[in-house]
């Protein structure tokens, strides 16, 4: 199915390798307080959201779309949406909560994260999908999206038929993952060993 979206690059052996192993990844696992529980409420996760996916990307979608600040950068800098972009973007993101519900996270996933980090910034922006759209996205937002990101998600996990609890491990662990995911693609905006 993946290959079906374009510009979904994961497990692609041309992808540069992760500046960062399963070693850091377990250390930084430990400093969100993501475990084996979490893996497994993830996964738990995955089933829940599977048949959302549309509805929840029409909601970022939505989010991003009634901010003009944050539409930016889906713009040519002048007020102008390349909508192509914003599809194809839409769809690897749709593969992206996938993924994201698919741990145990291995070195293939870093190498991706990794590529993902570069196409938020301007050393890769806009080349996947020859956008033509400003070419940078400021690290401010990647961190603040963290928040909404995962605020949003736990109306969509309670659609599922879990207890209370389980919505709350699940959203926990979505919430973590979250933060790991965006502190990696957070290394390229750092300058050599500040990250
Ligand atoms: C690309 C998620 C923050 C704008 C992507 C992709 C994902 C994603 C999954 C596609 C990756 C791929 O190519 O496979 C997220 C998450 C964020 C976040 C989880 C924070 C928690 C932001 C912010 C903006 C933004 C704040 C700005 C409004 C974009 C754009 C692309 C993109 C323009 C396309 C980049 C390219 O040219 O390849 N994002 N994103 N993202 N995101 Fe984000």
């Amino acid at each position: 199915m993946s290959e079906e979206i374009p510009g979904y690059d994961y497990g692609d052996e041309s992808l540069p390798e992760a500046p960062y192993d399963e070693e850091e990844l377990e250390r930084l696992q430990a400093a969100v307080m993501f475990d084996a529980e979490d893996e497994e409420a993830l996964r738990e996760a995955g089933e829940v959201l599977e048949p959302q996916i549309e509805e929840i990307l029409d909601l970022w979608y939505d989010f991003v779309g009634a901010n003009d600040h944050l539409v930016y950068y889906f713009t040519d800098g002048e007020g102008t949406p390349d909508e192509e972009y914003l599809d194809r973007v839409r769809a690897r993101f749709g593969q992206w909560i996938r993924d994201t519900c698919d741990p145990p996270y291995d070195q293939e996933w870093l190498n991706y994260q990794y590529e993902i980090g570069l196409r938020h910034h301007r050393e890769k922006k806009n080349r996947t999908d020859d956008a033509d759209a400003v070419d940078h996205i400021h690290a401010r937002y990647l961190i603040a999206f963290i928040y909404p990101i995962s605020a949003t998600i736990r109306d969509f996990l309670e659609n599922g038929d879990h207890s209370e609890g389980m919505v709350n491990d699940m959203f926990h662990a979505w919430f973590k993952s979250v933060t790991l995911q965006v502190t990696l693609w957070t290394q390229p905006y750092f300058p050599e060993g500040d990250w």
